[in-house]
This record gives C-alpha cells, structure tokens and sequence, in this order.
C-alpha cells in the first residue's frame, strides 16, 4: 500500500485491474451527482483522472488540491480546473456542492487524520475512497459488519453514510445528509480510464 504522500505517478502501472473496477464506479457515480451547476472541490487530485471525468460534465467550478511536482505536471494540462498546490490537510475550507477525497489510504486505523476534512464537509455530498476492506478477510467480519462499524464511526461525526460500492480491495463511499444506506457489491470493470491517462 503507497504511504499517504506518496504520488500516483509512482504506482500507476500497478493498479490496472484495480483501476478498471475504480474509474466504473467513479464514472457512475459522477453521472448522478455532478451537472452544469455543481461547484466541485478534488482533495489528492493526483494525475487528474477522476478529474477528467468530472470535467465531462462540465461542472461551473471545480477546484482539485494536490501537492506532488509530478502529479501537478498531469493536471496544468486539464482546461477549465483551478489547480490549488498545496497540503489537502491545510487547505482552507472551500464552498462547494460535493466533494472527493481521494487520498492513497483512508481506513479506520488513519480515520482519525481525516476527521477536520470530514467534519468541515459534513453537511456536503462527499465521495471517499476507502481500503479497509482491503484487511476484512485478516479481520474475520463480513463486509455488511464492516461497513456498518465505518457508517457508525462516520455519524459519530455528525455524516451519514448514504451508499456504498464494494469491491474486494477497497469501497467508494457515498455520504450525503439524510440517505439510508444502500450497499451494492461491484463487479464492472471499465478500462476507458487509461484514455485519460496523460
Ligand atoms: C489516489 S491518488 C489520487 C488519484 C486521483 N484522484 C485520480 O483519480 O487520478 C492520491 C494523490 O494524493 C496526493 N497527495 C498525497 N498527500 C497529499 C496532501 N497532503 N495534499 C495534497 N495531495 C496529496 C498524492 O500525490 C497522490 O497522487
């Protein structure tokens, strides 16, 4: 698993399958979520491929946070984002309709880093990538008990976690006020994220 700073230039070619699973989700989620009227902010933008997507749906503002030299090469040449450089944990907070976080590893053991962002975007849609379901076969729980204990955790911060896409490795989370909790075990892979790529 690639440290939290680490950049996505890094470990790019190894995620392929992952990547193909991830960028379905994503594309779907996206659809439903962002049009001509949002306002999106793009914590960890990395090489810009979720925000690529995004783009496609010609939001009216976007704003993508990211700190890697390499990463931000990728980005300046995506139209229409405003780039902020900078450390997505101090960054202040940004007005905004939905919000990504995509950082390389958000679970319950580094929840804990993540609570200011989560607790300044509450009563936003966020959308979070999550790998602790990476360890649920180490840990002996089912993934319906696993993500009951993250929607647990998650309203003791005041979010209600509305929908989850499951696959074996990691979860896109879905939190939105006021949703009951959907879960839906994912299996479509999607390879037209490596077009975007560059
Ligand atoms: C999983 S990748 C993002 C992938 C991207 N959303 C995409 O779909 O192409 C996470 C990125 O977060 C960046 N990053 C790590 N720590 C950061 C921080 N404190 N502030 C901003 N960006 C950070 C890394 O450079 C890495 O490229």
């Amino acid at each position: 698993m690639a440290k939290i700073e680490t950049s996505q230039v890094k470990y790019l070619k190894g995620r392929k399958k992952n990547y193909n699973l991830k960028y379905a989700i994503l594309n779907e989620v996206i659809a439903k979520e962002i049009d001509a009227r949002s306002v999106v902010v793009e914590l960890f933008g990395g090489i810009g491929i979720t925000s690529k997507l995004i783009q496609s749906r010609s939001p009216l503002a976007h704003y993508v946070v990211e700190l890697n030299q390499d990463c931000l090469e990728y980005l300046n040449k995506i139209p229409n984002i405003k780039i902020i450089e900078g450390d997505a944990f101090k960054v202040p907070k940004l007005a905004c309709d939905i919000i990504f976080l995509d950082p390389n590893s958000f679970n319950f053991t580094n929840l804990p880093k993540y609570e200011k962002i989560l607790k300044a975007y509450k009563h936003k849609t966020l959308v979070i990538t999550e790998t602790g379901c990476f360890n649920l076969k180490f840990n002996s729980i089912t993934s319906t008990e696993h993500f009951a204990r993250l929607a647990d955790k998650l309203s003791r911060l005041g979010l209600n976690l509305a929908r989850v896409y499951h696959t074996p490795n990691f979860s896109i989370l879905v939190v939105k006020p006021s949703h009951k909790l959907i879960i839906e075990k994912w299996e479509d892979e999607w390879t037209g994220w490596k077009k975007l790529v560059g």
